[in-house]
């Protein structure tokens, strides 16, 4: 569930049998760790391990890289600046580890986050509360069959981010699917017309999104389902496919995290996306 990778460099070339064992555990589910891959900040970026950095009404401070544009930070002016340079510093260094690491041809690079305040006494409506186990779906953005791939770094200088891995995405899904639905296709079409979502859900963003927020709303499920603790040591890395793997995030301040989208016919295993598994057990086309 978890592979523990001895990388110590953000560029390539790596081992062979390294990169052979990354890829295998990546798309069977497991949590790639780097446990000697610290992203290391400069000097002049300590003053930014301070939860004042955000705006205080999102959680997770978040850059675009193609416009440069910061989002939901309290900084303006110089600080910003240095804020968004170490975001896209970290970007970047994740967008070519994973670029070295993977066999990937075409890996898209979306949104980088600096998630500066602590996750643990936090308040939020169940949907949005992280700290239940969850798989990746976004409300607003259709992913049609496309991979979440998540690239975190640990940055706090002593707290540990705690999170829960929980069974694999076959079993929570023959527990969520018969349960979600039914879904009209006419309620898709809808919001993509009033820009509600950045063009049309397709059936399996529909059905992602439903098991999301099942999963949340089940307290047994959050109670009693099969889970491990795992902790990221301050100083290192993770790297993980949040739309097939249950995770909570408990506790832990200071993460950054780079989002790569990709498609399924780039995995070595295409049969182990959630789109493929979803289609295998509702016998559907959702595409
Ligand atoms: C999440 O993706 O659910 C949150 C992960 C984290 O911030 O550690
Ligand atoms: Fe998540």
């Amino acid at each position: 569930m978890i592979e523990e990778l001895p990388i110590s460099k953000w560029r390539g070339p790596f081992d062979t049998d390294v990169k052979a064992r990354a890829l295998d555990a990546l798309e069977s589910g497991s949590v790639l760790y780097f446990p000697q891959l610290p992203f290391l900040l400069l000097e002049s970026e300590i003053e930014f391990l301070d939860a004042k950095v955000a705006d205080g009404k999102s959680k997770n401070i978040s850059l675009d890289h193609t416009s440069g544009k910061m989002q939901a930070s309290s900084l303006t002016g110089e600080r910003a600046a240095r804020l968004a340079a170490m975001i896209e510093r970290f970007g970047s260094s994740a967008a070519g580890l994973v670029r070295d690491l993977l066999p990937y041809n075409h890996v898209e690079r979306a949104r980088t986050s600096f998630r500066p305040v602590q996750v643990k006494g936090r308040s939020y409506s169940k949907i949005s509360d992280d700290r239940l186990l969850h798989i990746d779906a976004f409300p607003t953005r259709p992913m049609h069959g496309r991979r979440i791939l998540r690239f975190f770094a640990n940055v706090a200088p002593t707290s540990p981010r705690h999170w829960h891995v929980g069974q694999p995405f076959e079993e929570f899904a023959q527990r969520f699917l018969p349960r979600v639905g039914p879904h009209f296709p006419g309620k898709s079409w809808l919001y993509g017309k009033l820009g509600v979502t950045r063009g049309q859900r397709s059936l399996y963003d529909e059905l992602m999104l439903s098991m999301h927020d099942a999963g949340k709303l089940d307290n047994d499920f959050q109670s009693t389902s099969p889970h491990r603790n795992v902790i990221f040591a301050p100083g290192s890395c993770w790297l993980v496919y949040t739309d097939q793997v249950l995770h909570a995030a408990l506790g832990g301040e200071f993460a950054l995290e780079q989002t790569f989208h990709l498609d399924v016919a780039q995995m070595a295993s295409p049969e182990k996306a959630p789109v493929r598994i979803l289609e295998r057990l509702s016998g559907k086309a959702l595409v």
